[in-house]
């Protein structure tokens, strides 16, 4: 079961939430997070297939409160499965405000495919 006091997974990427990633409403758009989510489960990828890897699939997304400008956006992955050639990640983020502790934003499970050079799947050490 997850733990939503504290993130699980690897710290794979870390950014600061700036007013250029907003929404109309002020907070910021669901799809800049999607991206870095995105980002972080490739990053875990590159490094798990020790090549290339592509999104093929995200086969859920929640998110749990908005995200303001300021805050520092971690992006947490945890390799949930491993197949031939794919990979399934879960993907935590997480904010940290100025003045308070993480607070847990947004998960979605994000599967990659390892590709050789021509775009290829290719097997995973499993
Ligand atoms: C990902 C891609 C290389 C897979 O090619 P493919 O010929 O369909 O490959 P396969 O059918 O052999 O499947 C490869 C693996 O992907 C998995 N897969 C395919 N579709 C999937 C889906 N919808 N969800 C989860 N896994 C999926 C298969 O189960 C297989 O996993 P396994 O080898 O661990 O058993 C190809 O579909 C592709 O290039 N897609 C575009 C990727 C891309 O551009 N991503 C960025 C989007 S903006």
């Amino acid at each position: 079961m997850r733990n939503d006091n504290k993130p699980s997974g690897k710290l794979a990427i870390q950014i600061v939430a700036m007013p250029c990633d907003t929404n109309a409403n002020g907070d910021i758009f669901g799809g800049w997070l999607v991206s870095h989510m995105d980002m972080a489960a490739g990053v875990e990828a590159r490094l798990r297939a020790k090549s290339r890897a592509v999104t093929v699939a995200i086969d859920s997304l929640r998110f749990i409160k908005p995200v303001n400008v300021g805050d520092t956006v971690c992006c947490y992955a945890d390799l949930a499965q491993v197949g031939r050639t794919s990979m399934k990640f879960n993907i935590e983020v997480w904010t940290i405000a100025l003045d308070s502790d993480l607070t847990k934003v947004a998960e979605g499970i994000f599967s990659f495919v390892a590709i050789d050079e021509k775009g290829r799947p290719h097997p995973v050490d499993r």
